[in-house]
């Protein structure tokens, strides 16, 4: 049986390789609108960048993480924010929030409905949800060429990896809904998303973000199984000498009536 477990993250790759993750986050604050004296979650702070840009509204910012690599960073990084290891589906705090603000992070929440409901239970009445996620068909290229490559070299178990939960509006909305939201805002858009390292993106992305489908895998077959899909994606990733991922993006606001 394959351990689906996050290890640990390397924080300096991460925020050297794949910053994008938190500069595409600004909009999403633009939609969020903190003011101050507002009481904010940022739910999977990662190493706080973005917590710190929330805080700059005057706002009273708090950042969670289930990572405590991340945690460790953003607390060094921003020594002013407070930030607790903590994850969505079980944080816990006694006083609710005015708003829960989350980036790139809840495709990777086993127990989504878990998350849902603490999510409603740590908001004020009155309260708005403003989230952004993968969502259906989000970087499907990259994964299905991932996956036959697996398949072709015999590791089937690794093929059939499921990790992430990139919903539909349809899905994701109906499970808000369940647990008492009420959706104002719910968008399902392509986001072809520059990487970050010119020569090697999409081996890049797929070491820091698909480390899962190479367990019991040696180095050797996890380079050649890289490098298969590197030129299976070539045609459609690669433009102008740049590598994009083929991103699509759910993004839902919601409210606690
Ligand atoms: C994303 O932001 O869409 C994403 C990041 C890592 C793994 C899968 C998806």
């Amino acid at each position: 049986m394959i351990e689906l477990k996050r290890m640990s993250w390397n924080v300096d790759l991460y925020n050297e390789k794949h910053g994008f993750v938190h500069r595409f986050g600004s909009q999403l604050i633009d939609l969020l609108e903190p003011k101050s004296g507002e009481r904010i979650l940022d739910l999977g702070c990662g190493s706080g960048q973005l917590t710190e840009r929330i805080a700059a509204s005057g706002a009273e910012v708090i950042g969670i993480d289930s990572s405590a690599e991340m945690i460790s960073a953003a607390s060094k990084l921003y020594p002013n924010q407070k930030f607790y290891l903590m994850d969505a589906a079980s944080f816990s705090f006694q006083e609710p929030f005015d708003a829960i603000f989350s980036n790139a992070v809840l495709h990777w929440v086993e127990d989504q409905k878990s998350a849902a409901s603490n999510m409603f239970q740590h908001l004020k009445a009155g309260g708005r949800l403003v989230v952004e996620f993968g969502g259906y068909g989000n970087v499907a290229t990259v994964i299905n060429a991932l996956r036959s490559s697996l398949k072709s070299r015999g590791f089937y178990k690794n093929a059939s990896l499921e990790r992430w939960y990139f919903p539909s509006i349809a899905a994701y909305t109906s499970l808000l809904e369940d647990v008492g939201f009420e959706v104002v805002l719910a968008q399902l858009y392509d986001r072809p998303t520059l990487l970050d390292s010119k020569n090697e993106g999409i081996k890049d992305w797929i070491e820091m973000f698909g480390f899962h489908f190479f367990q019991g895998i040696n180095p050797v077959e996890k380079a050649a199984v890289l490098t298969d899909v590197q030129n299976s994606v070539r045609s459609t990733c690669y433009i102008d000498e740049q590598w994009y991922a083929d991103y699509r993006r759910i993004r839902v606001v919601a409210a606690k009536k």
